[in-house]
């Protein structure tokens, strides 16, 4: 039986995954390489190869750990799923990132509502071996501890959502992806670069922390960074100010618009410009750290 910490840590149990689940992560990943090459970001696709995670099969937590600590002190801790908003803001606050172990079912390729191995491991930790990305994330876990605290915590999580998740970022090559849940998604890897519907705009603290999101379709909302150094910095001043400042006005929708919105048209300069070929991938909604309460939501419609 599986021993619970109080950290929500357990064991990897690497050697117990089967075939078949090896199989699927070689299914997912091997799909994942063909979309990414060209869409993903620069640094993601350094740390998948300096990480030495591929196709062979579910990755041992122990030896990306021990690559992570070398290069920039973080470790990957297994949890049995999601875990409550303050573990896994503490986790992160250490340099900890919570993976869970489990993989989806063959028929779950193109979706599932929480996250698993394959999300958390191929989408979320090659950019911890970033070491800008790495501290913006620690950052984001000291934050949401106080925000816990002040009762905001709404707010943050809209941060990490249009960063952390479904982040977008301006390159000399055109719009790159560095969000976790568009990553680890096939359909949303193309449609969030080459679809004319979602809005792509400029990364504004404020107008995130107002904005709502999606967690059961692909976003009609992104925000572009230009640099992991842009987002590290936007964390880095106290938020409790910021937060009083964005509670005193509505919230947005995410198809809300704004005159002070600037968006990042197809085919302008840093906008990217490609062919619509998504439609073969639109399959399903892609996966984002929901949160507890998003899953209630969900098993309550
Ligand atoms: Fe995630």
């Amino acid at each position: 039986m599986t021993t619970v910490r109080p950290d929500f840590a357990i064991e990897q149990n690497w050697q117990a995954y089967s075939e078949e689940e090896h199989a699927i992560w070689r299914l997912l990943f091997e799909r994942q390489q063909r979309l990414l090459v060209g869409r993903a970001c620069r640094e993601y696709l350094d740390g998948l190869r300096g990480l030495g995670v591929a196709a062979d099969g579910i990755p041992d937590f122990r030896g990306l750990s021990d690559i992570l600590d070398r290069s920039t002190g973080w470790q990957i801790v297994a949890v049995p799923g999601l875990v409550p908003d303050d573990v896994f803001f503490a986790h992160l606050a250490r340099r900890r990132f919570p993976s869970t172990c489990f993989i989806r079912r063959r028929d779950q390729l193109d979706y599932i509502q929480e996250p698993d191995v394959f999300h958390d491991i191929c989408g979320h930790v090659p950019l911890l071996m970033n070491p800008v990305f790495a501290d913006y994330l620690q950052a984001y876990g000291e934050g949401g501890l106080k925000a816990l605290g002040l009762g905001h915590l709404q707010r943050l999580a809209r941060l990490y959502w249009y960063t952390v998740e479904f982040g977008l970022i301006a390159t000399e090559e055109g719009l790159r992806i560095y969000g976790s849940g568009i990553l680890s998604s096939a359909g949303e890897s193309v449609y969030c670069l080459d679809d004319p519907r979602p809005r792509r705009l400029r990364f504004d603290l404020r107008r995130i922390m107002r904005t709502r999101y999606r967690i059961d379709d692909f976003q009609q909302l992104y925000f572009v960074i230009h640099d992991f150094e842009e987002l590290f910095e936007a964390t880095r001043p106290d938020f409790a100010p910021i937060y009083r400042e964005v509670a005193a006005l509505p919230d947005l929708e995410p198809t809300a618009r704004l005159d002070q919105d600037r968006e990042f048209a197809l085919g302008s300069p840093n906008g990217g410009s490609r062919k619509k070929n998504w439609a073969a991938h639109q399959r399903g909604p892609s996966l984002g750290r929901k949160r507890l309460e998003d899953v209630r939501q969900d098993h309550n419609r």
